[in-house]
């Protein structure tokens, strides 16, 4: 079976072609940031806009990089939610416009679910039940998806994501979006940080997260320095750090406390090199699998997987356009 996957939940407009037999055939992803930098967010209707103009320009791309012929395709899988409701209408619409064109089925999905299933685009062995640790812009979600893969929510953030800490801080260091892998480069240059900021937290009984107050507490050190290149690094070092000490303390614990051994680390922030590799170092004793680095940030390619691996079970073949702005998953 051949699944065209689409999405088109914020500021990506992502297309992937999946093969059952042979797996992921090919992705394109086309990022709005240059359109949206210079409004200091996203700005719904040019994201909606810029989504009209990019799906059939991207779609003739993926085809014909990939060989394959729009005829061949046996399902369309499209993100439904969470996400900007115009850029969300403009995907559903392509996708179920196209389905019905070519005579096809299409299939909704939920683009936090699929964010959590990307793991296993490459980890074919990897199956439920595994403690799943979700970082991306907009969510920082701590549960256990059970053997069923049904999900049960052990904490989550109770104010800003990580991944939008990360875009905030990196805003009031003069870098530019998307401010993690920015704050990642500077954190590099350097080796030890002369500041110690809250990990917010890290010793509470629950799973919950906040950063809010470590978001505060940065900003309010940048506003009393002059910025120069030494202190960026100097702040982004321990800054990075303590998002990641907080994210690997409670997921342990969430996996000890349930005698999970497997754990599962997606979204966004889990393209973080030192994330990737402490979790390896710090939980030598766990079973630790993250998406290739291409599927951490939002892509087609997971929406297409889990579109195959739904349509096992469920199809969307009504007309009707209805995604919604909250999760259905969570
Ligand atoms: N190397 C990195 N280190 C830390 N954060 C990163 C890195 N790369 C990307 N991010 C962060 O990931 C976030 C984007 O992730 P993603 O695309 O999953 O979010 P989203 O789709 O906007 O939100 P959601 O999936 O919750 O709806 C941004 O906040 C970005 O700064
Ligand atoms: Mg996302």
């Amino acid at each position: 079976m051949i699944i065209l996957g689409i999405e088109s939940s914020c500021d990506e407009t992502a297309l992937a072609i999946f093969d059952s037999k042979t797996g992921m055939l090919g992705h394109v992803v086309n990022s709005q940031h240059t359109i949206h930098s210079k409004y200091g967010g996203i700005v719904p209707e040019l994201a909606s806009r810029d989504h009209i103009k990019k799906l059939v320009p991207l779609l003739d791309d993926l085809l014909k990089n990939n060989k394959i012929n729009l005829n061949q395709i046996n399902l369309i899988a499209f993100t439904n939610g969470p996400g900007l409701l115009g850029p969300l209408l403009t995907g559903a619409a392509f996708a179920k416009s196209l389905a019905w064109s070519l005579n096809i089925k299409s299939i909704e999905i939920d683009h936090l679910e699929a964010h959590i299933f990307s793991a296993m685009i490459s980890e074919k062995n990897l199956k439920p039940p595994f403690v799943s640790l979700l970082v991306s812009g907009g969510h920082t979600i701590l549960s256990l998806i059970e053997k069923n893969s049904n999900c049960r929510v052990l904490g989550k953030t109770l104010d800003d994501s990580a991944g939008e800490v990360f875009d905030k801080v990196a805003r009031h260091l003069g870098l530019s979006y998307p401010g993690g892998p920015e704050i990642s480069r500077e954190a590099e240059k350097i080796q030890k940080s002369s500041y110690k900021f809250p990990r917010p937290m890290i010793k509470s009984k629950d799973y919950n997260f906040s950063f809010s107050g470590l978001k505060t507490s940065v900003i309010q050190t940048i506003n009393n320095i002059k910025l120069n290149k030494n202190s960026i690094a100097d702040i982004s070092h321990d800054f990075e750090s303590s998002i990641i000490d907080v994210l690997i303390t409670k997921t342990i614990k969430a996996s000890n406390e349930l005698g999970v051994d497997n754990i599962v680390i997606t979204g966004g922030v889990s393209a973080n090199k030192k994330l990737r590799n402490r979790f390896q170092n710090e939980a030598k004793l766990k079973n630790i699998f993250f998406p290739d680095i291409e599927f951490s940030t939002d892509n087609g390619a997971m929406i297409a997987y889990l579109g195959w691996i739904k349509s096992k079970s469920h199809f969307s073949n009504n007309l009707e356009i209805n995604p919604d702005s909250i999760s259905r998953f969570f």
